[in-house]
């Protein structure tokens, strides 16, 4: 797009979808009833929505339009080679196996190179990714940069893993007992921050070097091109598309959970160079997914996205797609709300412990940053803290995630410049009620991933 301050959504609108609008004492209720959980609240009852990007982009005229070409053949589907061509476009690798969903396609890789005894070394690993690879009985290893851990400071590359400790890592290990290296683009845990190029060939040329596998989590891969093509010296004349095509060849495979980047609503793949992991992998495909031409997938769901694959690296897209984020992030920013910076690609990450500094952690800053934006403003989003990532000593004692941050994930293609403008205002009263929000306690948890059915209480 020409040189505009205001940068247009790239779509029109031909379908809606109602919200409904409510009141301030309606959401008090409706929070009170889903006990100060959010993932416990109808999403009838949310405005705005911000608990995810996944699986909550809405499709274009050309997706739906392929859905009903869907073939649903069980076998050699003409769906299938329609993706699995899209997909060796973008990645180059010659196997590719259909999946419902990203963590599918973990399962099913992780759990045939793990087990007991094995690592894996990520710049983070995704909870999902984290907890496949446990459940093998492996171990998972997050080597992040430093910068990447400091939230007020600029890097252009904060998903960067460390490559020194990369190789020391392997070392300690042995090459033998490193199942696989896992660069996540761009890191989602670590607040939505790009890899650079650079640095993906720093990891090829140590996998190199010592045997290992080399693989990508790629679910967010086109996002992570914009920033190589915009921050990173020698890329500026390469299309996205390029650049992604480029991440993928220093690689062994990938893991793709299309309900981000392929922009549809359900599905994700697997993908690999060596035959022998190939085929072992397929076996496991076909015991819980499903035959090797679909998977875990429909026929149609193979054809949107294989249409999402091609559209996401469409440049007007990937502009609106970032800048828009970057414009949230900026807006709150420049109003003092404390937050990850720079702005990653699907994601604003406010730092909740430093805006709410009169709440202990043992009081969860975040879970209580989330309440009030929902009852302010009926925006929905995640905790990702302390109420996480949190664990106990043996006294009951919380010990505390490294950081208390509240994710504002935004859905692709979904909401427009005054939703976001609307979300904005919200801030501004969120900012003139800070010193006065109280923390949250725990009333009810289960064992593990306790975010998802807690019930609290407001102190
Ligand atoms: N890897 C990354 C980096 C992810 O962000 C996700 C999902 C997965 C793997 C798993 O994919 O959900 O299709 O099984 N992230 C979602 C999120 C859930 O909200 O960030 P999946």
């Amino acid at each position: 797009m020409e040189d505009f301050k205001t940068i247009i959504e790239p779509f029109r609108i031909k379908m809606v979808e109602q919200i409904q609008v409510s009141t301030k004492e309606q959401r008090k209720q409706y929070l009170k009833d889903a006990h100060y959980n959010t993932f416990l609240l109808d999403s009838e009852k949310v405005m705005i929505d911000f608990l995810t990007d996944s699986g909550t982009s809405a499709m274009s005229a050309n997706q739906w339009a392929g859905i009903m070409q869907g073939d649903e053949s069980y076998a050699g589907a003409s769906s299938w080679h329609k993706m699995r061509k899209a997909v060796y476009d973008l990645t180059g690798h010659e196997f590719m196996l259909p999946t419902h969903q990203g963590r599918a396609a973990e399962r099913i890789l992780y759990g045939y190179l793990g087990g007991v005894g094995k690592t894996f070394i990520s710049n983070t690993h995704f909870d999902t990714t984290r907890a496949n690879i446990e459940f093998s009985g492996a171990e998972a290893i997050d080597i992040p940069i430093e910068e990447g851990k400091l939230p007020e400071l600029y890097h252009p590359f904060k998903g960067n893993i460390d490559l020194l400790l990369l190789e020391k890592t392997i070392l300690e290990k042995g090459a033998e007992n490193v199942a696989g290296v896992i660069l996540t683009v761009t890191n989602n845990s670590g607040g939505g921050q790009p890899v650079s190029m650079e640095n993906a060939k720093g990891v090829a040329a140590i996998c190199k070097k010592y045997h290992v596998k080399y693989f990508l989590d790629c679910c967010r891969i086109a996002e992570n091109a914009y920033f190589i093509k915009h921050r990173e010296a020698g890329y500026e004349n390469k299309t996205y598309k390029e650049i992604a095509q480029e991440l993928f060849s220093l690689t062994d495979g990938s893991i793709m959970s299309a309900k981000k980047d392929a922009l549809v609503n359900m599905g994700g793949f697997l993908t690999l160079k060596d035959e022998t992991i190939a085929i072992a992998c397929k076996n496991l495909l076909i015991i819980t997914e499903g035959f090797s031409t679909y998977g875990g997938l429909s026929g149609r769901d193979m054809e949107a996205i294989a249409i999402g694959l091609k559209e996401v690296f469409e440049s007007d897209y990937l502009h609106y797609r970032i800048r828009s984020t970057a414009f949230l992030g900026e807006k709150l920013r420049a109003m003092g709300v404390p937050l990850m910076w720079p702005i990653g690609g699907h994601a604003v990450y406010i730092d909740a412990k430093a805006l709410y500094n009169q709440i202990p952690v043992n009081e969860y800053p975040g879970q209580a940053l989330v309440c009030e934006l929902y009852v302010t403003g009926g925006i929905r989003s995640c905790e990702i803290g302390s109420v996480m990532f949190g664990k106990y000593d043996e006294n009951k004692n919380l010990i505390p995630a490294s950081m208390e941050l509240v994710r504002l994930a935004i859905p692709r293609r979904v909401y427009t410049q005054s939703h976001i403008e609307y979300v904005i205002e919200v801030f501004e009263k969120i900012m003139q009620n800070k010193d006065v929000v109280k923390g949250i306690k725990i009333i009810e948890e289960p064992a593990f991933l306790r975010h998802f059915t807690s019930k609290f209480q407001q102190l």
